[in-house]
């Protein structure tokens, strides 16, 4: 990681932090090619310096490079990093905003392990972090980028009035909650928004904002953030016609602590699988259940008697069903070495069962 640029100590400003993606990407053949390129070429603090001169006057802006990867190989000792240098940059009286460049492809697990570990902090201290990414490399024609960048810096630095402190995300002129952001087209630029609640940032919906105070209203508490080395594994199963039993079975001499398990339709699985999950679960496994669809909210007992001890993932794809139930399993953990009775499920359900924006 390097280090943030020394200003003098109290100097106003808003945090650039880059994780990498297509909007650090570079094409070899911008022109005839631009969707054949590599990811994370490009160093935040000159995507910053691209868009300088159009960056609304008096806004400070420094920038601070986490990680420069596609992020398809997002790690999870990169999202313990980037979630202690949000809660630290939160805490600093000088920052105040932040935006996150970011690949899109697992931008999904990042948005919602942000809401779930910084959320509260965010809007208590009346401080918006936006995740931002792009479609585009940075040297196609008409690249993305700059314009998703700008947006973020201008959200980031906008009064607060506007809209409360907490963690979103822009893309293609739009804002979401960032726990809302998932990608759903492989290239249409705005594929990381197609099918979340959103807003223009420059007129901001006043339906979609009370649904953001309704969430923020039902978010009491956020997660501790897992130390690098302290992530549960949990695995993602997803049904499928043909599903063998011995897919699950398969995890069952290995350490694996929990599966999020993609269903068909509401979220139910195929038959073969009910006998293994349910001896995974008297091992101990923590079972959650989705739908593979990528879209709505998994019930209990819908479409019929859930396996016992399987816990329905309400509203979250299985991206985001699997960050929660290792941010809810590390919580658990600490909070019984911390002597509190508490459970993974009491924790899941805290992020599972929030209100939808609609
Ligand atoms: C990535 O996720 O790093 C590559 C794809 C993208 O940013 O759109």
């Amino acid at each position: 990681m390097s280090s943030i640029p020394s200003i003098p100590e109290n100097t106003p400003h808003i945090l650039v932090l880059g994780m990498g993606g297509t909007i650090a990407g570079l094409a070899p053949n911008p022109k005839e090619n631009p969707l054949q390129y590599q990811a994370g070429q490009v160093g935040v603090e000159s995507l910053v310096n691209h868009i300088q001169s159009a960056i609304p006057g008096g806004i400070k802006l420094v920038s601070r490079q986490l990680a420069n990867i596609n992020s398809r190989n997002l790690s999870e000792p990169l999202l313990t990093g980037l979630g202690l240098a949000v809660r630290e940059a939160i805490n600093n009286p000088a920052v105040k905003g932040l935006v996150i460049t970011h690949g899109t492809d697992t931008i999904e697990e990042t948005g919602l392990f942000l809401q779930a570990t910084c959320g509260k902090l965010a809007q208590t201290q009346a401080k918006r972090v936006i995740l931002t990414g792009a479609m585009l490399p940075s040297n196609a024609p008409g690249a993305d980028g700059p314009s998703n960048l700008l947006d973020a810096l201008r959200w980031a630095s906008t009064a607060i009035e506007n809209c409360p402190g907490g963690i979103y995300a822009v893309m293609d002129g739009r804002g979401c909650m960032a726990m809302d952001l998932a990608k759903r087209h492989a290239t249409a630029l705005n594929a990381p928004l197609q099918n979340s609640p959103s807003s223009s940032v420059g007129l901001i919906n006043p339906s979609w904002l009370s649904g953001v105070k309704a969430i923020q209203a039902a978010w009491n508490e956020d997660l501790p953030i897992p130390q690098e080395d302290e992530w549960p594994w949990v695995e993602i199963l997803t049904s499928h016609a043909g599903a063998r039993p011995e897919t699950v079975a398969h995890w069952l001499n290995s350490n694996v602590q929990g599966f999020v398990v993609a269903g068909s339709g509401q979220g139910g699985f195929h038959d073969a699988w009910a006998e293994p999950l349910g001896r995974a679960i008297s091992q101990g496994v923590a079972v959650v259940r989705t739908t593979r669809t990528g879209a709505g909210t998994t019930l209990p007992n819908i479409p019929e008697a859930d396996v016992p001890g399987c816990r329905a993932a309400g509203t979250l794809t299985a991206p985001r069903a699997r960050i929660g139930l290792q941010l809810a399993l590390n919580a658990a953990k600490q909070a019984n070495l911390a002597g509190k009775p508490m459970t993974w499920q009491d924790f899941f359900a805290r992020i599972a069962d929030l209100p939808e924006i609609r």
